[in-house]
């Protein structure tokens, strides 16, 4: 990939691409958001994100992975894109064990209604036992179930308690979140302000229609302002770094 900012002359990987501080805040996670949107702003084509992916994103998706302590991740899109364990690939783990971190991370799925599919490979063949984040008034069957497959992080009252859900993984010694989605929970946890950094891969597509973009549903408080660290770009695709400004 080439890196446009900070101007450099030099071919970089993904691996050294995703490489940053983040210094979490001392109550919950550093949150850092992975998204990809066609250049007119859409983050779903018929149902998903995959149909703008290139190789170079998807190198890049995985090396995120590999930086985050736990992955986050909405229950909407777990069931659209069908997702399985996180499985990072053999060097990705030795990075991470090299640094003190798992080898593999959990993956955290965010649900008010804990309608889950517990025989799904994302529960029965994950390497790291999966977490659910969702209230403590859910449906008790369902609850149960989900802690028999899962640990279960329920606080809150009618409504999850976010900050208190992230303070949770903290303390469990998570210093690095990385959500990934979708654009409902998005938009919630912008609302919240607790997403601290934004990687936005922008494809080099027009979708057209009414997009639905990478946040959705919550008009937040007041305009994020945000901050452009880095800028890589490979075949037409631009891949922006952003952390919250100020
Ligand atoms: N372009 C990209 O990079 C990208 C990335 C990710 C996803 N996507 C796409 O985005 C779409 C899914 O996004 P989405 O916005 O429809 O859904 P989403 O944000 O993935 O998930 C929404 C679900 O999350 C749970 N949830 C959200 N807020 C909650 C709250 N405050 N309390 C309790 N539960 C809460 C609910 O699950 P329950 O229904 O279980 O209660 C809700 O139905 C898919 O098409 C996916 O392919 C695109």
């Amino acid at each position: 990939m080439r890196r446009l900012l900070p101007p450099s002359e030099k071919h970089v990987d993904a691996a050294e691409a995703v490489a940053a501080d983040r210094t979490p805040p001392d109550d919950r996670p550093w949150v850092l958001l992975n998204m990809i949107a066609s250049v007119d702003g859409a983050a779903v084509v018929e149902g998903k994100s995959g149909g703008l992916g290139s190789d170079a994103d998807r190198e890049v998706f995985h090396q995120l992975r590999g930086v985050a302590d736990v992955i986050l991740v909405a229950a909407g899109t777990v069931r659209a894109e069908g997702y399985g364990p996180a499985r990072p690939r053999a060097e990705v783990r030795a990075a991470r064990v090299s640094r003190g971190q798992a080898e593999v991370p959990p993956i955290a799925v965010i649900t008010g209604s804990v309608n889950l599919d517990w025989s799904a490979p994302f529960f029965t063949d994950a390497e790291s036992r999966p977490i659910v984040i969702t209230t403590p008034e859910a449906d008790e069957e369902r609850l149960a179930q989900a802690r028999k497959h899962a640990d279960v992080i329920a606080l809150g009252g009618r409504r999850i308690d976010f900050a208190a859900a992230l303070g949770q993984l903290r303390a469990r010694g998570h210093e690095v979140a990385l959500l990934e989605g979708g654009p409902s929970i998005n938009g919630i946890l912008y609302g919240l302000d607790l997403i601290d950094e934004l990687n936005l891969t922008i494809a080099p597509s027009l979708v057209g229609g009414d997009p639905i973009g990478i946040l959705r549903g919550v008009a937040l408080p007041e305009r994020r302002g945000l901050r452009l660290l880095q800028v890589l770009e490979q075949d037409s695709y631009l891949f922006l770094r952003y952390v919250r400004w100020p």
